[in-house]
């Protein structure tokens, strides 16, 4: 990868604050966007900012053409069978809220999901668990924070008959591990289960085939893989949408009304009611196109160097402990630590303050693992495929000084 070249196309690496560069480290929470996607958001408010799939005069069609280009374009970056399978949400909160919402379950169902989900993967289905009665179950990691399918299995044969939805993350915005879903989807239809797959962290980091995978439902954001804030996607296997009531209800997702009823859309349509994000949908279908450009073996092999860099100089920190497994192979671009005695946030703060390096402090939506273990939080480092070793360098040595001053 041409690294030069690839950070000029983002503009915030050609800023300075305070006569500092920047090194941007809080990629788990939003990506940068490339000059692609800024000025493909700009030429919408600029040349069409008109409605989609409603009116029909020049600039309504051209939004709506460029959205359905845009749905195109990530069906395929995803392996969907068909772009009706692409439905458009706000974020991956939005799509799994979407599901649990649509899912016809009743008292006594069980939703399983791993025990250290974002909240986004697990509020849903204690609301549920106190609305219907659904059974909400967990499966305890290892010990090393990685997925226990021995432990899965045990709890899939304990729940057989009742066993509705496999419900789980990815990949961790905890610490980057990625379960093994071939697997756990493998089982999970033995047992007759769903599966919806919380791929927020995953969908932007490598390549991910729906279709091979036979995943039922994913979600993941935009905003994490390049794309503009508050854009999403919901996919899901076409024969299950259509048999899904919606979440939200009105305009654009029926065919027609009467003062007495109405009849849906089909899918997507029936899910996304009302204005969409217009400028959103076709800035994401850039980001996917410039994911594509760079390539997800080459973001997988940046963000491996960088992290194995990272826990290599991270060894050397007395008290330093990493969450999650030893290996950087096993964290994507993501370490996630604590040092014992220092507050997280403190470490956060003064490596903002100092050497404009950006990472995020706490319990990164992860509150019930951390309640779990009687951790306080963590600092969280998340790389993406345009930041380099000289980063990596900048944020350890000032790391190292502020613990030695803090300690
Ligand atoms: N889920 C996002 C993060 O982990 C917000 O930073």
């Amino acid at each position: 990868m041409n690294m030069e070249k690839i950070r000029r196309d983002f503009p915030l690496f050609g800023t300075m604050l305070n006569g500092k560069g920047v090194v941007y480290f809080d990629n788990a929470c939003q990506t940068l966007r490339p000059r692609a996607v800024i000025d493909a958001v700009k030429d919408y408010y600029e040349k069409y900012p008109a409605c989609g799939g409603r009116s029909s005069h020049k600039l309504a069609n051209e939004v709506t053409r460029k959205c359905d280009e845009a749905r195109k374009t990530i069906a395929k970056f995803i392996g969907a069978k068909t772009k009706e399978e692409i439905i458009f949400t706000r974020n991956t909160t939005e799509g799994i809220n979407l599901v649990a919402n649509s899912l016809k379950l009743n008292r006594g169902d069980i939703v399983l999901t791993t025990d250290k989900e974002h909240n986004s993967n697990l509020i849903p289905w204690q609301v549920l668990a106190k609305k219907k009665g659904i059974i909400h179950k967990i499966v305890p990691s290892k010990q090393d924070n990685s997925f226990d399918l021995e432990k899965f299995k045990e709890i899939m044969e304990e729940s057989r008959g009742n066993i509705k939805l496999t419900a789980m993350v990815l990949t961790s915005n905890l610490d980057g591990t990625t379960i093994p879903a071939e697997e756990i989807i493998k089982i999970s239809r033995q047992y007759g289960a769903m599966v919806l797959l919380d791929a927020a962290q995953a969908a932007p980091h490598r390549k991910i085939d729906v279709n091979k995978l036979d995943a039922d439902f994913m979600a993941f954001s935009g905003h994490k893989m390049l794309g503009p804030s508050g854009t999403g996607v919901l996919y899901g296997k076409y024969r299950l949408l259509e048999k899904l009531e919606p979440f939200l209800t009105g305009g654009d997702t029926v065919e027609y009304s009467t003062y007495g009823g109405h009849k849906f859309l089909p899918p997507p349509e029936k899910f996304e009611a009302g204005l969409q994000n217009y400028a959103g949908i076709i800035g994401l279908g850039e980001a996917v196109k410039y994911m594509e450009k760079i390539g997800m073996k080459n973001i997988a092999a940046q963000e491996y160097k960088l992290n194995k860099f990272i826990t290599e100089e991270m060894a050397e920190i007395p008290g330093l402990k990493i969450i999650g497994p030893a290996d950087p192979a096993s964290r994507g671009g993501i370490v996630s630590f604590y040092v014992d005695g220092i507050d997280s946030h403190q470490i956060a703060l003064i490596l903002d303050e100092t050497a404009n390096v950006m990472i995020r402090s706490g319990q990164h939506c992860a509150h019930s693992w951390f309640a779990s273990r009687g951790i306080a939080g963590s600092a969280r480092v998340s790389a993406y495929f345009y930041n380099t070793i000289d980063d990596c360098r900048v944020f350890v040595q000032n790391l190292k000084k502020i613990i030695n001053v803090l300690r």
